[in-house]
């Protein structure tokens, strides 16, 4: 067990060091570099404990109040600093300057994972590369292929087709009545529907692109990913997540083929015919512009969808609250992503020599942002272990923030308002039938079954 001195937090590394200055000493001399206990550091890189997530969130609860920015030291990965506090986070994460995303790996993988990656790749740690992998100036460059596609104003004219798949898919909840399992009948079905429409791809192939976004995201939970052996075998997952690129290199690459010689008005084509420096976009990178489509919108959605209707289950008074106030139904949506946080975490590498809460950065040193843990932290929000709709969540670290905000952000909350608006005029009384389970998954995650007994209108 790491010997631990829990230190109060000073405050992040903005508020110590209004002018941030890189290399800066420390007076008095060097902080000392602070190791979280073991057990929470098994915690933290274990998939296991994000399925059960209720001593995740009591270990994190502990580290914002005693070491809201440590050390992970631990065999199986390099080390890490761990940040938890909201305030904190939000201050890396705007900082794109002094905090790179393409350095090291951008989600947290153990070590014979990252050099399986390095030596496959021929030394990138990013089996690919996509917006959230990339640093100034091509970040940038990428992200305005698509940005006008994602636009509130553009996203909202979208708002007949999406209520058009929200409509259908509640019908088929109600056809599965009086019981269903929310997540798999429901849910995980219709933020793909609603891609693959914006993307151009076929409805036929959903269950092709449903298979794919779920192992991609959820690769360590031995029922949806490659399986408990490859979950256990770091070395392993790391050629399997390569196999899985493989499948979408394949039905990807026919794809921009086509949208190269007959484009269409669809994100395929736009991605295809991009330019990048005046040439076309590479075939690599196109490839991994619609992996992230496909992969970031859909998992993220549909799990904050199942996690919300999972908590107005246990919130009876909330449910009754939305449904006679639909206006409410944007304070649910927000509130849906905040209580289940489906982005655990992001990984950042300092670029310069640091001090973060007190704490000495090196540069090059790997920091874990804990989404999971900033969603919760008390100094951010009332009661934060509560589901509550009439919250002020005008401080949040739900979407990301500074250059890589999430892309896909209107478009989300647009179809989970839809969604919550169109299911709530419907829905007379909804209750758990079964025991919910999440998926155990370090990066992406959420319910993976929602057993539910409902009656429609
Ligand atoms: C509730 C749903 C969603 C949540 C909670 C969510 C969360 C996030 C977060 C936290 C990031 C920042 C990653 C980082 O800082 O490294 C991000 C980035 C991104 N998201 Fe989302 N997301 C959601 C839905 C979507 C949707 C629907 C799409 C698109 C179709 C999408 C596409 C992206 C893309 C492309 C990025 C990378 C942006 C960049 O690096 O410039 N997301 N998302």
């Amino acid at each position: 067990m790491a010997v631990v001195t829990p230190q109060r937090s000073k405050g992040s590394f903005i508020a110590m060091q209004p002018l941030l200055q890189p290399g800066v000493g420390h007076i008095g001399g060097a902080p000392a570099r602070e190791t979280i206990p073991e057990r929470l550091a098994r915690l933290i890189a274990s998939p296991k404990a994000y399925a059960r997530q209720k001593s995740l969130l009591a270990g994190l609860r502990w580290l914002r109040t005693n070491l809201p920015v440590g050390r992970v030291e631990s065999a199986d990965f390099d080390p890490f600093w761990l940040v938890t506090r909201h305030a904190d986070v939000s201050d890396v994460i705007r900082r794109h300057d002094l905090f790179h995303s393409g350095e090291r790996a951008h989600t947290l993988v153990p070590r014979a994972s990252d050099d399986m990656a390095r030596a496959m790749t021929g030394g990138s740690p990013h089996p690919i590369r996509t917006l959230v992998h990339m640093d100034e100036p091509d970040h940038s460059k990428y992200r305005a292929i698509t940005q006008s596609w994602f636009t509130q104003q553009r996203v909202t004219s979208l708002e007949d087709r999406i209520r058009t798949i929200a409509r259908a898919s509640i019908e088929r909840m109600a056809q599965h009545g009086p019981t269903c399992d929310f997540v798999r009948d429901v849910a995980i079905h219709y933020p793909l529907k609603v891609l693959m429409e914006i993307l151009g791809v076929p409805q036929s192939d959903e269950k092709r692109m449903l298979k794919l976004t779920q192992e991609l995201f959820a690769s360590e939970d031995a029922e949806l990913g490659y399986g408990e052996s490859a979950a256990g075998d770091p070395a392993r997952h790391a050629q399997e997540l390569f196999r899985l690129l493989g499948e979408f290199q394949a039905y990807f690459v026919p794809l921009m083929e086509r949208r190269r010689h007959q484009p269409k008005d669809d994100l395929a084509s736009v991605i295809a015919n991009a330019r990048i420096d005046g040439k076309p976009i590479d075939h690599f990178e196109a490839v991994s512009y619609y992996v992230i489509v496909a992969a970031a919108g859909h998992d993220t959605t549909s799990s904050s969808i199942s996690g919300g209707l999972w908590a107005l289950c246990e919130n009876p008074g909330e449910f009754r609250k939305a449904k006679d106030d639909p206006g409410l139904i944007p304070r649910l949506v927000e509130e849906s992503v905040r209580w289940t946080t489906p982005v655990h975490h992001v990984m950042r590498t300092a670029t310069a020599n640091l001090e973060l809460s007190g704490q000495s950065v090196a540069r090059g040193d790997w920091i874990m942002l804990n989404y999971l843990s900033a969603n919760r932290d008390e100094a951010a929000f009332n009661e934060p272990d509560r589901f509550r709709l009439r919250r002020n969540t005008s401080r949040s670290a739900l979407f990301g923030q500074g250059v890589h905000t999430c892309l896909g952000q209107h478009l989300a909350r647009l179809e989970m308002r839809i969604f919550f608006e169109e299911l709530l005029a419907r829905l007379a009384s909804v209750e758990i039938a079964g025991a919910p389970r999440r998926s155990a998954s370090i990066f992406i995650g959420g319910p993976k079954t929602l057993p539910i007994r409902f009656k429609m209108h």
